[in-house]
């Protein structure tokens, strides 16, 4: 058996087409795993299922944002050993122009989704005893950027939530870890919360790729951490928040 084997687990990832959900969603693949991909964008969520080894993977189409939607994808799935939650946004708002819309917008995907998905799937019994849950946090809740308190605040809530579920679940042997990337190079860095704001992801982008002495990272380098909390070579890890990046504080 090799290092995180994930033969004989079903795994569903959220934001699986693209970025750092879509490279994790390969590499369960590749680990012996088998993945329900979710995703809003029907061509790349396709993409992703073309690029998955072996088979018997599931593509669920579905906007997570809608809670029906929610509901059916929960009842739509087989039982799973792992959810992976790497649907979500970003957008710079400077404090001042932060409005109800981007607050609703944003807090929706990035907290209220992973809350609502993994409630009810444990309300439906679809978590296996000993599943693993792995959220996507970021660095940025403790290296905070220009005009991300929207986003660092979506991420902190998540984050605090996370260690209570561990709580609530290490009896069942189910485990739920956080990751906190630095910047990593997929689309999600480039787009902006609403029109008109790209200088401000240019500017605030260029200032933030320098606090990073390794450089940025690459989906992979974040997906291989995602695995490991998969894995049962990670049993005895729950609660944690692992930060990445290479930045020493
Ligand atoms: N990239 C970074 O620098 C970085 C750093 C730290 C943490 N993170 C976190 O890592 C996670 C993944 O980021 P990424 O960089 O891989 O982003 P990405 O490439 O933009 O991918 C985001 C994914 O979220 C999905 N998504 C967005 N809104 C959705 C909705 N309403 N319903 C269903 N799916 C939705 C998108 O799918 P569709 O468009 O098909 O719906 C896409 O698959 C995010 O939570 C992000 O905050 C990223």
């Amino acid at each position: 058996m090799s290092f995180c084997e994930l033969s004989g687990k079903t795994i569903l990832v959220t934001g699986a087409s693209s970025g750092i959900g879509k490279q994790t969603a390969i590499q369960i693949s590749e680990l012996g795993g088998r993945v329900i991909i979710t995703g809003r964008n029907e061509k790349r969520l396709s993409n992703t299922f073309k690029e998955l080894s072996g088979d018997n993977h599931i593509k669920v189409i579905a906007d997570i944002t809608n809670e029906d939607e929610i509901y059916n994808l929960v009842e739509e799935i087989p039982k799973i050993d792992g959810l992976v939650h790497c649907a979500g946004i970003v957008g710079p708002t400077p404090t001042k122009f932060i409005r109800e819309e981007n607050i609703e917008k944003l807090m929706r995907i990035n907290f209220e989704v992973p809350v609502l998905l993994t409630g009810r799937v444990l309300l439906r019994k679809k978590l296996n005893d000993k599943s693993s849950i792995v959220f996507m946090s970021t660095i940025a809740t403790r290296m905070p950027y220009f005009g991300g308190a929207l986003y660092n605040s979506s991420k902190s809530a998540i984050e605090s939530y996370s260690k209570t579920l561990a709580l609530e679940l290490v009896k069942k042997g189910i485990r739920s870890n956080c990751i906190s990337p630095g910047l990593v190079n997929t689309p999600l860095i480039k787009k902006p919360l609403s029109e008109g704001q790209m200088e401000l992801v240019d500017e605030s982008l260029g200032r933030y790729i320098k606090k990073y002495p390794m450089g940025i990272g690459e989906p992979e380098d974040v997906a291989n951490s995602i695995v490991f909390f998969l894995s049962d070579e990670s049993r005895w890890v729950s609660g944690t928040n692992l930060l990445m990046g290479g930045v020493v504080q």
